[in-house]
């Protein structure tokens, strides 16, 4: 505020009542309310008013849920009348080809439309059901990142009028395979097994088939035959170089000393741990974070941390409960006594002294720091050391320049 930066508040209808509370003045001194060269404020307890340099902004967002007539849910929150509400509407169509058009540069333009095609089909049978979670952009900039990184060769020459069907512009059907098991996992790979919810992924998994140019027997094949590849390189040394698995290929760290095979050889690689390694890895290429959902005991952990074996990276576990605080992932200041480093510090301090200086000479300055430190005048102890410092230092010039 005070450097006139701009300030994004991003879902702030989650923020609770106190937050809200206290942003409600520094919004009421932005408002409409607000006279010509007046400044934002807000009143810190312990600071006074604080005042906003010039230029300084203040946006929030909040995320609704779709709904067919296109009306928006009221704002609820505290201080709500007092922001100036502007709504966002989705892209359409033509506006999404212009986004991934922009955003995916590597991806080749005659792809986009067959994805929209089956895209919108797809958004319209989850969002039209309870059982699915609600599909939105994201999901589709996510599933559009991933084709990118299958390296579809581009189909520049041929007429992109003639072809908007995923079999005209991706001739090669393993890479529309890829392109089927990438939509899957994003899209719609991950329901419960309510029945609601397994029907739901039939239709979807078929009208995905159908628009990728697959017939029921290779839709089968998709999603329940399928090994993902997989296989560990080693160097000369015995030690992991690389896991390909999927279609991507993890680097492993090199490690110094032994290759271990400890944990190694008690893992097994049966086809629903390679699918789920192949789905794992596939996030780990492209940075994404992995919820894993499933009955305890189901190889949730040990599949990642077999992973994280075989790539020598480090693993680290927390078990999160009611008790978890914030504090416990991040790290926090505890309130400390400032004698016990100070007695610390005084104690080096006394060592270095007798070290550097005659304590003959100089018994009143060392009695002073003393004196200082015992009864917690903490800024005199520390204007005393460093004066030490800076006579140590012009001493050593002195030695230097004689
Ligand atoms: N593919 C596998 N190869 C070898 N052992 C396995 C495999 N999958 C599961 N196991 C064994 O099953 C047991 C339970 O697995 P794990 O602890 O990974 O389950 P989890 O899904 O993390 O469960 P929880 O939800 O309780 O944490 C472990 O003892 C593990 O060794
Ligand atoms: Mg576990």
């Amino acid at each position: 505020m005070k450097e006139g930066k701009w300030l994004v508040l991003e879902d702030i209808d989650k923020a609770s009542g106190e937050v809200l509370a206290t942003l409600w003045p520094l919004v009421e001194s932005l408002a409409l309310e607000k006279h010509i060269g007046g400044h934002a404020q807000l009143r810190v307890h312990g600071r006074g008013l604080v005042r906003a340099k010039e230029g300084f902004a203040l946006f929030a967002t909040r995320s609704v849920m779709s709904s067919i007539d296109g009306h928006v849910p009221t704002l609820t929150f505290l201080g709500a009348h007092k922001w100036y509400p502007i709504n966002i509407t989705a892209p359409t169509d033509i506006e999404l080809r212009d986004i991934i058009h922009t955003r995916f540069a590597k991806l080749p333009p005659a792809v986009i439309p067959p994805i929209l095609g089956v895209w919108s089909k797809l958004q319209r049978l989850a969002n039209s059901s309870a059982a699915a979670r609600h599909l939105g952009t994201r999901d589709l900039m996510k599933w559009c990142t991933r084709i990118e990184s299958l390296k579809v060769p581009s189909m520049m020459d041929l007429d992109e009028l003639s072809n908007t069907s995923f079999v005209g512009v991706i001739p090669n059907s393993s890479i529309r395979e890829e392109v089927f098991i990438e939509g899957h996992d994003i899209l719609f790979g991950a329901m419960s097994d309510r029945p609601a919810a397994q029907a739901l992924m039939t239709s979807m998994a078929s009208t995905l088939a159908t628009a990728l140019g697959f017939g029921d027997e290779k839709l089968k094949f998709l999603l329940a035959d399928r090994v993902p590849e997989w296989e560990v390189v080693k160097g000369s040394d015995g030690k992991v170089r690389t896991v390909h698995v999927g279609r991507v290929s993890l680097p492993a760290v090199v490690t110094k000393g032994p290759p271990q095979t400890k944990s190694r050889r008690q893992f097994a690689l049966h086809k629903p741990s390679l699918q789920l390694l192949a789905r794992l890895a596939t996030c780990v290429a492209l940075n994404e974070p992995i919820l894993l959902t499933g009955e305890t005991g189901t190889g949730k952990t040990t599949t990642v941390s077999h992973l994280t074996s075989l790539l020598s990276r480090p693993l680290l576990s927390l078990n999160l409960s009611q008790q978890t605080e914030s504090s416990d992932l991040l790290g926090s200041f505890k309130p400390v006594d400032a004698r016990i480093p100070a007695a610390e510090l005084q104690r080096r301090f006394q060592e270095m002294f007798a070290a550097s200086f005659s304590r003959e000479k100089n018994l009143k300055f060392e009695e002073a720091v003393r004196t200082a430190v015992s009864t917690g005048k903490w800024k005199r102890a520390v204007a005393l050391w460093k004066e030490c410092v800076k006579r140590a230092r012009d001493r050593i010039q002195r030695n230097q320049e004689g």
